[in-house]
């Protein structure tokens, strides 16, 4: 026994095979449950699938990379869910694709930053930050009030994340143009905001 590891350890092509062998098998016991865990994959009880709008105002969040500068990750510490609420559950995330937990936090998290401001807040603060919050940093976004939706590509979108499991009915695809033409950049990105984190406040 003893002089076999002696080997493993004086052939560097057996050492590297053999830690690979290790590594894998550690991350597959890890990992691998978790595929299969209800907790992890099933999504929490009032979980809704985004809206049209909603659905186009995440896209523009992403456009905008916002995400550059805000989590959507509350972590289970007291600091955390004192200022956020509650913690982030994995059955929140099993229809998003992808996940925009993010990990920059220049500013605050946004997991469940929907119904804390008004929609007019949240207008303004994208139009400028600096008009609500005098100490801001964030830069501003006045492009999302002159830029138009025209809804043409919503359904297609959908039927995708409909492919990913997402339970769209054939009736919201079908009406996903008409929620979403003629509404501003702007509307879209307040709905998507104002829908954060309503499964589990
Ligand atoms: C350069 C970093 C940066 C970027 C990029 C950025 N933000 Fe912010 N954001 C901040 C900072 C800093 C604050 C805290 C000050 C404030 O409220 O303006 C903040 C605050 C917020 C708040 C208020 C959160 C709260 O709980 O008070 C919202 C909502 C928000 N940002 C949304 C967005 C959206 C949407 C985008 C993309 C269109 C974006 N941010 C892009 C830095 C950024």
């Amino acid at each position: 026994m003893k002089n076999k590891h002696e080997f493993i350890e004086k052939n560097v092509g057996w050492l590297a095979i053999m830690i690979i062998v290790v590594i894998s098998f550690g991350g597959l016991v890890e990992i691998t449950p978790l595929m299969f865990q209800d907790q992890t994959t099933q999504p929490v009880k009032n979980l809704r699938p985004y809206t049209a709008l909603e659905l186009e105002g995440r896209d523009i969040y992403i456009r905008e990379g916002c995400v550059g500068c805000h989590s959507q990750m509350i972590r289970p510490f007291r600091h955390e869910t004192e200022r956020y609420g509650h913690y982030s559950v994995a059955g929140e995330s099993v229809w998003e694709h992808p996940f925009l937990w993010g990990s920059k936090r220049t500013g605050p998290d946004l997991a469940r930053v929907g119904g804390r401001y008004s929609d007019d807040w949240h207008r303004w603060h994208l139009e400028n930050p600096r008009l609500v919050v005098p100490e801001s940093v964030m830069p501003g976004y006045p492009w999302l009030n002159e830029n138009i939706l025209d809804g043409k590509l919503t359904a297609k979108k959908m039927e995708v994340f409909r492919s990913f499991g997402v339970p769209y009915t054939d009736e919201q695809i079908q009406g996903a143009e008409k929620a979403v033409a003629g509404h501003t950049e702007m509307d879209a990105i307040v709905a998507y905001l104002q829908s954060l984190g309503h499964a589990l406040q």
